[in-house]
């Protein structure tokens, strides 16, 4: 995206790229927003100018897919990204979602209903000053809802034009079953890393299926875990987080990494990971991490 680009910079398009929906093509290497936003994921951020300078990096270094939600700030994360980045560059990808309220920081409370999700829909085209999102996540299904009635809302935006994409948030298999018999649906967005393997089987059937898997909190490490990426990134010359997106990459094609951080630095620590290989070995001994840590 940046044409005078020093070619030595990393870039995300390094890791390749993946398909949405066999309609848009992202670099496989995204960026998360949520930490942008103040302490408790709430309020303005510390240092706006800082914030602003991260989202404008990440796009000068062809990170093309960056994932926000309507309730990061709440609003300010969506807000941030507009003021850095509005008019936007051809082929940016901004993946949001709804379904969350935010009585105060750190307080997450359900609200998926559709008359909910149709008023966060209109929100988010504002805020982003978009007249289509590409990406629309539910951010999590709702107990006191029926899905089906949710999944339905977000079909029913996207037949209105509003919602190019429809995608999902903290689902199980048989949660993306049900939306796919009302939708396409093309990404599915749960916690997961080399360590933390609870959608392990998400992730193969989102393979199978052709659907992107997005893993959040994808730099997550315990103590065990962080002495076998120790050993390894040692062995590579390279940081552990780096390590720790290189094996998500490895882990399947259609893994779409989104590492947080509001530091530049680590931005490009992250987007450089892009271009790391493992070995077949060094792979599998990150994969057998979470059984030790379950051991113990
Ligand atoms: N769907 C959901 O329910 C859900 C939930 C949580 C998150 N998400 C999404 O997933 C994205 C990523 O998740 P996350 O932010 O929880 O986890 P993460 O990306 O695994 O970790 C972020 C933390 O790691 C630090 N960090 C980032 N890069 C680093 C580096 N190179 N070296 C050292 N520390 C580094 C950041 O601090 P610094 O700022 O100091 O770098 C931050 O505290 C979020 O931005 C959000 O878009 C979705």
């Amino acid at each position: 995206m940046n044409k005078n680009k020093n070619k030595k910079e990393p870039s995300a398009s390094a890791a390749g790229n993946v398909s949405l929906g066999r309609e848009i093509s992202v670099d496989r290497l995204g960026f998360g927003a949520m930490r942008l936003t103040g302490e408790g994921i709430w309020g303005p951020p510390k240092d706006r100018k800082s914030a602003l300078a991260v989202l404008r990096r990440a796009v000068e270094l062809d990170v093309n897919f960056i994932d926000t939600a309507d309730s990061y700030g709440p609003y300010v994360s969506e807000e941030l990204i507009a003021e850095a980045l509005y008019p936007y560059p051809a082929g940016l990808v901004i993946a949001t979602k709804g379904g969350w309220n935010r009585p105060g920081p750190d307080q997450w409370t359900h609200d998926a209903t559709p008359a909910h999700l149709r008023s966060a829909v209109e929100g988010s085209l504002k805020r982003l000053r978009l007249d289509r999102i590409d990406v629309y996540q539910l951010h999590t299904p709702d107990p006191a809802v029926s899905f089906e009635a949710s999944v339905e809302t977000l079909a029913q935006l996207q037949n209105e034009g509003k919602v190019r994409l429809v995608a999902l948030s903290n689902v199980t298999r048989e949660h993306i079953e049900r939306a796919r018999r009302i939708v396409p649906i093309v990404s599915v967005q749960n916690r997961y890393s080399f360590a933390d393997r609870e959608w392990d089987y998400v992730v193969d059937y989102c393979e199978r299926n052709e659907i992107a898997f997005i893993p959040w909190y994808p730099l997550a490490a315990g103590k065990v875990a962080g002495e076998v990426l120790d050993r390894i990134a040692k062995a590579h010359g390279r940081s552990s987080t780096q390590i720790a997106l290189a094996w998500l990459l490895k882990r399947s094609p259609m893994m779409l990494p989104i590492p947080g951080t509001s530091s530049i630095e680590h931005l490009e620590q992250n987007v450089a990971a892009a271009s790391l290989r493992l070995s077949e070995e060094e792979f599998e001994a990150l994969s057998t991490v979470h059984e030790l840590v379950e051991a113990r």
